[in-house]
């Protein structure tokens, strides 16, 4: 009995989690404030070493998202990239075949050709748009606590993705807002001594939109789990 409703939940789980993906496409409309709340208020379960729960959260809504897409667009283009937590210097296989599977699966979605140089740019461009969504999420962490508070923030951010899943709310997470930290203290509240670790966007998905369409694969688990 218990056993089959452990079943059902972890059925559930599985399909929310196969179901959700990264959209890169928004509807404009905000969501309703008791959703975007709701996702952010049952990840609070989120475990932490030592229960110190040490993510710091900045999330926007309109009117205030569109001026920040504007701002980071005008620091992308002008090229004003230094994240604070340093982006992977390189990609040693097997980590960068996968990362250009990931970049395939994308631009074929959206018809840009590998060649397509001002298509990719105006893809990466995108990122900066914030992909047109209605709301934005700035993520950071006390500097202070290293590493293993970052690892901390992780697991919070997977908690956040599969509420944002269950209750139908398309999601992408965003390194790519984390390069521009200038931009991100000029309009937001984040503190001195956080460090900005990524950044998110939530809204309604585009439905018509071709960058929603690309979709991403998994290894098998005995690529990356070893049972002895
Ligand atoms: C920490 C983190 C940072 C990411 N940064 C970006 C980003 O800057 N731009 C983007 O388009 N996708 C970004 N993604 C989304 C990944 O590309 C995506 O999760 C991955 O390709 C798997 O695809 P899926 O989310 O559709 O399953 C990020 C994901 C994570 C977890």
């Amino acid at each position: 009995m218990i056993g089959d409703v452990i079943g059902d939940v972890i059925d559930d789980l599985e399909a929310t989690w196969r179901a959700r993906h990264s959209a890169r496409a928004f509807l404009p409309e905000p969501l309703e404030p008791a959703v975007l709340r709701r996702i952010f208020d049952v990840a609070q379960h989120a475990p932490s070493w030592c229960n110190i729960q040490p993510w710091r959260v900045v999330v926007t809504s309109p009117p205030t998202t569109a001026p920040l897409a504007t701002a980071l667009q005008d620091a992308a283009r002008a090229g004003r990239v230094n994240p604070e937590l340093p982006f992977p210097a390189e990609y040693p296989e097997p980590y960068g075949k996968q990362r250009v599977a990931c970049g395939v699966a994308l631009y074929r979605a959206m018809g840009i050709a590998r060649d397509d140089r001002a298509g990719r740019y105006a893809a990466w461009l995108r990122n900066y748009a914030l992909f047109d969504a209605p709301h934005a999420a700035v993520v950071t962490c006390d500097r202070r606590l290293g590493p293993y508070a970052y690892v901390d923030v992780g697991v919070w951010l997977g908690y956040v993705l599969t509420a944002a899943a269950a209750l139908g709310v398309a999601t992408c997470p965003m390194a790519s807002m984390a390069a521009l930290p200038d931009t991100l203290r000029t309009h937001l509240p984040i503190g001195a001594h956080d460090i900005i670790l990524f950044g998110l966007v939530l809204g309604r998905a585009d439905p018509a939109a071709a960058a929603n369409a690309g979709r991403t694969t998994r290894e098998p688990v005995e690529t990356n789990v070893t049972f002895v």
